[in-house]
């Protein structure tokens, strides 16, 4: 299989917070792996901008750095990394000064896509937006890019909304969401709407339940003073896990355009039922087998934000009617594993005489790692013995199935930075979105502050709290082993 690059037009990308973590860890690598590839055009420029004194030579080096650091195989390509820095600049820059900003709008050119990637606390978004106008460096055509947090709950969100449309339309506004950004997460809408075996199948009729698992094995040593004031459901339900249950759950587009795929993830996020309280469970790792608890990785010893959630939603529409949605996500867990799971129900009557087993068809699909899609189908088990049957999976391990250029897989950062450049926000959350997301999130957040709510305690390495197990085993239910 050859792979397709299609060059993208020039650009000046400006990283606001070009020397920070992300910028290093993320989107400086992934630009290199995309120069590599030849998406990124000979007359394209990378300019960082931060509080911190260097000139471009010093930038470089830190780039050079990042790479040997935060770089895959691609890290050993050193004529290539020099190549690629010289098309790195920087302009030392306080998003909240003055100074600085002239010499950016003279380094910035004309006649190319000016894009703006705002790598920085969201308490800056708004002076940045504002100094980009002042001195005329964004135009009609400008982009931002905005990372999460995006807003702490539904005022704050609207109020960081509003300050950025102050300035920028909302065609200019790319907010990311790094999961939508992911080989896997796109599959997903391959999966259900590039293939006619699976749209009369995904319904109430014939969908027993959904699982959502994010299960990582990191704890929040390193970022626990932002952790601490976050937990588990701003810093991963409100938005990947709701991302990835609008792409399970919504109609099918029209068309595989920015607005059309928005406008169904709205309907799906506008739809979700409120919450019950006990049908949530919230849980905190412990210090387990030599390792720290949340507490002492987050340095707050009375803390009560919860680093795991397990819940049951439900999709208050036509076609998802009575069909829950559990979604589970934590650190620290065994494995580090994300899939989605379709249930597919039972059958209504088996013609096997002395078939007591439940067969069941579930469509897993595999996130990470290990990115692929199983279907879990019942079979004769081979052999003499008359007609017995197993479950077996049908799996397609992208690895196997797609040789080499499955390692190759873009990761979600750059995909998502070159659709910036191309203009295309169709894997971008619009305002609305992110609104609607902490309209849902809120009251029940707030129910936990009123309540005082107290997590349930899981040792570190294990599946997160029992209490989350009884959430489906009540429904006569069990959550799929989380496997790395
Ligand atoms: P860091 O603290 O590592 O970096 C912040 C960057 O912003 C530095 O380059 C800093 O440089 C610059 N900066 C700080 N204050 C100013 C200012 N007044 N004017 C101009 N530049 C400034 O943060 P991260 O890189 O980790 O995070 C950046 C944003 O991305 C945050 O909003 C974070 O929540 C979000 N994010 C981060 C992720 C990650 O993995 N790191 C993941 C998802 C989102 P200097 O001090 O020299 O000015
Ligand atoms: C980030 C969260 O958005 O996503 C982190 O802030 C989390 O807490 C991370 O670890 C998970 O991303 P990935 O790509 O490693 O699954």
């Amino acid at each position: 299989m050859v792979s397709r690059v299609i060059p993208v037009d020039n650009f000046d990308l400006v990283i606001f917070g070009g020397t920070g973590d992300l910028a290093r860890r993320k989107i400086l690598p992934g630009l290199f792996r995309r120069f590599l590839s030849g998406q990124m055009t000979e007359g394209s420029r990378i300019i960082g901008a931060a509080r911190g004194e260097m000139d471009d030579e010093g930038f470089r080096t830190l780039v050079r750095e990042a790479i040997a650091e935060f770089g895959g195989r691609e890290k050993n390509e050193t004529d290539c990394i020099e190549r690629f820095v010289e098309r790195l600049h920087y302009v030392p820059i306080d998003a909240m000064g003055e100074g600085g900003w002239t010499q950016l709008r003279d380094l910035m050119r004309l006649d190319v896509v000016r894009a703006f990637y705002f790598s920085v606390a969201p308490s800056l978004f708004g002076a940045i937006a504002e100094r980009l106008h002042k001195y005329e460096i964004a135009n009609a055509d400008s982009r931002i890019v905005v990372e999460k947090p995006f807003g702490r709950d539904l005022a704050t969100a609207r109020a960081l909304n509003a300050t950025l449309a102050e300035h920028f339309n909302e065609t200019q506004i790319y907010r990311i969401d790094h999961y939508l950004g992911k080989e896997t997460v796109q599959n997903l809408m391959a999966v259900r709407f590039g293939n006619v075996l699976f749209e009369p199948l995904w319904n109430n009729h014939y969908v027993d339940h959904i699982q959502i698992t994010v299960a990582e094995t990191v704890g929040v040593g390193g970022r626990g003073s932002y952790y601490d004031k976050s937990g588990a459901m701003r810093d991963m339900v409100q938005n990947h896990l709701m991302q990835l249950l609008c792409l399970i759950a919504m109609e099918p587009p029209s068309k595989f355009e920015a607005d059309e795929v928005r406008n169904e993830k709205l309907k799906v996020i506008r739809a979700l039922q409120p919450v019950e309280n006990h049908h949530i469970v919230r849980g905190q790792y412990d210090a387990h087998e030599g390792g720290q608890s949340y507490r002492q990785d987050a340095e707050n010893p009375r803390s009560f934000t919860e680093s795991f959630i397990a819940m049951k939603c439900h999709i208050n529409n036509w076609r998802w009617a009575g069909v829950p949605f559990y979604i589970r996500t934590g650190k620290k867990m065994k494995a580090r594993s994300s899939e989605i799971a379709v249930v597919f129900k039972d059958l209504g009557h088996s013609i096997f005489e002395g078939d007591e087993a439940r067969h069941r068809n579930i469509l897993a699909i595999r996130l990470q790692p290990n990115e692929g899609i199983d279907l879990q189908v019942t079979i004769k088990e081979p052999g003499p013995g008359g007609m017995r049957l197993i479950d077996v999976p049908l799996d397609m391990t992208f690895s196997e199935a797609l040789g080499p250029d499955a390692e190759d897989v873009t990761d979600a950062y750059e995909r998502l930075i070159m659709d910036v450049i191309r203009g295309n926000q169709t894997l971008f959350m619009r305002g609305d979105e992110v609104e609607a997301a902490w309209a849902w999130t809120d009251p029940i957040i707030q129910g936990w502050e009123k309540r005082n709510d107290v997590p349930k305690l899981y040792d570190a390495g294990s599946a997160g709290p029992d209490d989350a197990l009884m959430l489906m085993h009540r429904d006569g239910r069990r959550w799929r082993d989380i496997k790395g």
